[in-house]
């Protein structure tokens, strides 16, 4: 089948792009597609003007291209810090891993702490803070977040939220953030994108999508 249709999206560097719809819309898929843990039949994806449509995932991983999947799949039998280590697999990413490997655990303490424990012993949020970690332990040129939310209470989903914020502001990568929860993801973006049934049907600055009035009753809660 065709998940996606006519997707043209852009993230400029350094920008916090968000892309919310709802289930089924074929948010994960874009981000598979930008991997390449899935093949596009047609169209281009472009990473600082290099053709990387036929690359890949590995080679894409290589470039500074990373995804956090949906559903975290951290390794749960390896401990918190294994997991970090796994992230640092990344050419570019080695030589600094245990600079940052601090510096994540500046940011998320509670790794830390739980650093030697199996990581499938963690809580939900927890597991989604290792997956985010793993993922800056590669020095992303190019996050890409696919639901950090899913099963975390609001008040966890504004930790993990406010955390991704401050670190894109802080070490200077771009952001691409997939959600159902489309209040907080527009409100944290700089541009955003609404995806239903694998189509692109609005995108705009954050007060643009965040300011209409279609946007607001179908996602908002009707502002
Ligand atoms: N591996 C697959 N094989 C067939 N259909 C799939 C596959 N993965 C996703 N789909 C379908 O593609 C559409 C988009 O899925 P997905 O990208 O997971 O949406 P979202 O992440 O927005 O919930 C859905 O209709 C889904 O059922
Ligand atoms: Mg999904």
């Amino acid at each position: 089948m065709t998940a996606l249709e006519n997707v043209s999206i852009a993230v400029g560097k350094g920008d916090f792009v968000s892309i919310v719809g709802p289930n089924g819309a074929g948010k994960s898929t874009v981000l598979k597609t930008i991997s390449g843990t899935v093949k596009c039949r047609s169209g281009k994806i472009y990473f600082n003007d290099m053709d990387i449509s036929q690359l890949p995932a590995h080679r894409r991983t290589e470039l500074g291209i990373i995804h956090v999947p949906e559903g975290r799949r951290i390794f749960p039998s390896l401990t918190v810090k294994e997991n970090l280590e796994i992230g640092a697999y990344r050419a570019q990413a080695r030589p600094a891993a245990s600079e940052t490997l601090h510096t994540v655990m500046e940011y998320f303490p509670i790794l830390r702490e739980r650093a030697d424990q199996r990581g499938g012993s963690l809580s939900g949020g927890e597991q989604q803070m290792l997956a985010i970690s793993r993922g800056l332990m590669s020095m992303p040129n190019l996050l890409m977040l696919d639901e950090p939310s899913l099963g975390l209470s609001p008040r966890l989903t504004e930790v993990i939220f406010e955390a991704i914020k401050t670190l894109r502001d802080n070490l200077n990568f771009s952001v691409l953030l997939v959600e159902q929860r489309a209040l907080e993801a527009l409100e944290l973006c700089d541009s955003g994108y609404i995806l239903e049934c694998g189509r692109i049907t609005m995108r705009g600055g954050r007060e643009e999508l965040m300011g209409n009035v279609s946007v607001q009753k179908a996602y908002l809660g009707g502002l």
